[in-house]
């Protein structure tokens, strides 16, 4: 059963309300200067950019960009899915996000996976005109199609699938979203993290001997095929060998490029990557020999490019690496436990004292955070003490 999706123009209307909230967010970054390799979010091949000379539906004012008119890669208007609340949480996130100063960037029907009923060509003709994780401008539709017609179960399209099981309407849904920042090395934080409802994790998410810190559940797990192999890379000497395994594990997948839609069709099958940069790979060394179609689920792109225009609009967006931008893989997560759940406490996420600690918690020695010029993680930073302070997300300060 999924639910029907269509085109929401509304959304543009919302564009009045959005340039007050998003003028002030946007003079937030400077300093992104530094581009290693060795982040898992890097990018080693960059998406081109693609032409797209259809105007947007009705110009209006942007204000990153300081003009009247859209620019034509932004696309704010996105689909519309009817998504039912899971529970009755009296003075869960839905309900705060009313009452708070952000509540014009939120748009309560966004579709946060996208599952077999998107894959139609009238949705790849509007979503192609995208690049990157925004749109399926990096992919033919033969990709595209074979691969959602997979995720035709309820379970891709709902994050929070076994929640009937967990839990009851009259409960609130709590969710920990974990990132791997120094912050959370000796924190002891571990048990509380496991007595959340769920607990979300990104990249080098490694718990074999941090326990005590990082708890030990994972009932979802983010990233992108890129920042998988580059956190095998990068993260082995820490212990990372790839994402956590259980039976309560669902794979969320950000896709970044046709790798991701040739890596998740190879995991729904149990076959080898047919072609790409992970031809022959298999797929249970990453998710298991168990992994089923139940447990993917993939990031629908509208979700990405929405998060990027109202919540994370960096400078770069004004630059000519605004093709290579993008909310980094944490962001996204903690980001789609917003709309998700009715509670969400952030761990390990970036916070003003970020000098203080080690990029990782299961860093040897100090390593200093790094920055890259696809993402912002000032901005970032100061979007999750502008949620924190609005009663949305409890942050982890460690004060
Ligand atoms: C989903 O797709 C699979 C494989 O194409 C098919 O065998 C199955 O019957 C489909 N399930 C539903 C609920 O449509
Ligand atoms: C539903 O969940 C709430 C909160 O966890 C709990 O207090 C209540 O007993 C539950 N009700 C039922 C019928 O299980």
């Amino acid at each position: 059963m999924s639910a029907p999706r269509r085109l929401a123009l509304a959304a543009v209307t919302m564009a009045s309300l959005l340039c007050f909230y998003l003028l002030p967010w946007s003079q937030l970054t400077d300093g992104l200067s530094v581009f290693r390799s060795d982040s898992p979010d890097s990018e080693s091949s960059l998406c081109g950019d693609r032409a797209s000379p259809t105007p947007s539906p009705a110009a209006h004012a942007y204000n990153v960009f300081g003009k009247t008119t859209e620019p034509s890669f932004i696309g704010d208007a996105y689909a519309n899915e009817d998504v039912p609340p899971q529970t009755d949480c009296p003075d869960g996130i839905r309900s705060r996000v009313l009452r708070s100063d952000v509540a014009g960037l939120f748009l309560k029907n966004i579709p946060v996976l996208q599952q077999s009923t998107d894959a139609t060509p009238a949705q790849y003709s509007r979503l192609s005109r995208y690049v990157g994780a925004n749109g399926w401008g990096s992919l033919a539709y033969p990709v595209l199609s074979d691969t959602l017609a997979l995720l035709n179960s309820s379970a891709n399209g709902i994050m929070l699938d076994d929640w009937a099981r967990r839990g009851n309407r009259s409960g609130c849904i709590r969710c920990a979203v974990v990132g791997n920042g120094g912050i959370l090395k000796d924190s002891e934080k571990g048990e509380e993290i496991d007595s959340h409802h769920y607990v979300f994790r990104t990249n080098g998410a490694v718990l074999t001997g941090f326990e005590k810190d990082v708890g030990v559940r994972t009932t979802h797990y983010t990233f992108s095929t890129n920042t998988l192999m580059n956190s095998m890379m990068s993260y082995a000497s820490a212990g990372y060998r790839g994402p956590p395994q259980s039976q309560e594990m669902r794979y969320v997948f950000l896709p970044d490029h046709d790798r991701d839609y040739l890596m998740m069709k190879a995991a729904a099958q149990h076959t080898l990557v047919e072609r790409g940069r992970e031809q022959g790979k298999d797929p249970t060394a990453y998710f298991g020999k168990d992994v089923t179609v139940a447990k993917l689920k993939m990031y629908h792109p509208d979700f990405i490019r929405y998060l990027r225009n109202r919540f994370l609009p960096s400078k770069t967006l004004k630059t000519k690496n605004r093709n290579i931008y993008r909310p980094s893989t944490g962001a996204i997560m903690l980001l789609a436990a917003l709309h998700r759940c009715d509670r969400v406490s952030a761990y390990g996420f970036m916070t003003p004292q970020y000098k203080k600690y080690s990029d990782h918690y299961y860093d040897k020695q100090y390593h200093r955070v790094g920055f890259f010029i696809n993402h912002d993680l000032m901005l970032e930073m100061n979007l999750w003490q502008r949620l924190h302070q609005a009663g949305l997300i409890t942050l982890y300060m460690r004060s």
